[in-house]
């Protein structure tokens, strides 16, 4: 079995971030999103693996995985560039994946316990295609599963205004390399794009094995600012550890919390789960619960909580900092000294006073 990782897509619902970089490089409790895939699919021996490449920085994603080998895996990298559609990025991968059954794994998705289950399951049924599904509250929003009496999948529909179910297709897939014949004769969509939805409901109709797995426990799909707090925090629970490498002073550390090297803890309560990185400073502050703090960050006289502080950030003199996504090297001050409100805002930011 090979690995796809789709790294590319526009994730406009992510801007500002994803103006300095692909989303799925974001960090969620301080390792990117995609990191988490990888080692999901390394954890289940698939260590031929290639990652899909957009128009966002792919140089970035290179440098973080280089050929692979920090991982323990071969990565070979596919550009695809503007982003025609999940099926299309597969596509590009025809030569990569040769003869070999594949997963597709979109780089943005997290799945509590991994996809081995899912796997096995693929195998020793010899599907033809695999689709994961989870029942969700809004299903219009994703690609959504219709069964007949007997529980069959017989239809996938993408985003559908009237859902016929409550079953989101996950963004994950097994196949047999038949599925580029499918694509092959595909038509782009009314939004230009390479549907993975059609290629899929093409091999239903046409009669090849898909079967499908429900996903127990949480799914993510990390598109938009409040899922990735929301990951983060899920994150946090489940793996926060308490390890304090930095230096504590007058300082109270509660539960799960881990402190990096070269950080300073001044006058301040950290309470867990939470994650500080390297060399940062925190004085007379408080960090609350599911709060990920990247590295030589500094937080003075501030309280943050639920929030995702990135790399090189500074907030200074904020009373409750929550529900905060903060990008590397911003700064966050509140001048107590002033009556106004002075702003420096990259294009498409949110900023709620
Ligand atoms: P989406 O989240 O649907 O698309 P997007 O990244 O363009 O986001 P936005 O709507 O905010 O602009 O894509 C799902 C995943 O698939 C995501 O990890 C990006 C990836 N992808 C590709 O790699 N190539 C593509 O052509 C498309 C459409 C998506």
């Amino acid at each position: 079995m090979k690995g796809i990782i789709l790294h590319g897509g526009a994730g406009t619902r992510l801007r500002p971030l994803t103006f300095s970089g692909p989303k799925q490089l974001i960090p969620v409790a301080n390792k990117p999103i995609s990191q988490y895939v990888l080692e999901d699919l390394k954890s289940i021996g698939v260590v031929d693996v290639a990652i899909v490449l957009g128009e966002t920085f792919p140089e970035l994603v290179m440098q973080h995985y280089g050929d692979g080998s920090r991982f323990g895996v071969r990565i070979t990298y596919v550009n695809q560039g503007k982003p025609l559609g999940i099926a299309h990025a597969v596509y590009l991968c025809k030569d990569f994946v040769q003869d070999d059954g594949f997963i597709v794994y979109l780089g943005d998705n997290l799945l509590q316990n991994g996809v081995k289950n899912y796997f096995e399951k693929f195998l020793i049924n010899d599907y033809d295609c695999m689709v994961l599904l989870k029942e969700v509250e809004d299903p219009s929003r994703f690609g959504v599963a219709e069964f007949d009496d007997k529980g069959n999948l017989v239809r996938l529909v993408e985003k559908p205004r009237v859902p016929r179910s409550r079953f989101a297709l996950v963004g994950v897939y097994f196949f047999k390399p038949i599925v580029f014949e499918v694509i092959k004769g595909l038509k782009p969509s009314w939004r230009g794009e390479l549907e993975i939805t059609d290629a899929i409901q093409t091999m239903l109709e046409k009669g090849f094995r898909v079967g499908y797995s429900i996903v127990d426990g949480w799914w993510l799909d990390t598109g938009k600012k409040d899922d990735i707090l929301y990951a983060n925090s899920l994150i946090l629970d489940e793996y926060g550890v308490r390890s304090i490498r930095g230096e504590l002073v007058e300082s109270k550390v509660d539960g799960r919390v881990s402190i990096g090297e070269g950080s300073k803890i001044v006058n301040s309560t950290v309470r867990g789960p939470a994650i500080i990185g390297n060399n940062c400073v925190i004085q007379n502050s408080f960090i609350g619960p599911y709060t990920s703090i990247g590295d030589n960050v500094k937080v003075l006289k501030s309280s943050v909580e639920y929030s995702i502080v990135l790399e090189g950030a500074c907030v200074e003199s904020i009373d409750r900092l929550e529900e905060s996504l903060v990008g590397r090297n911003a700064k966050v001050i509140r001048n107590t000294a002033r009556n106004s409100v002075r702003l420096h805002v990259g294009d498409y930011s949110e900023i709620e006073l």
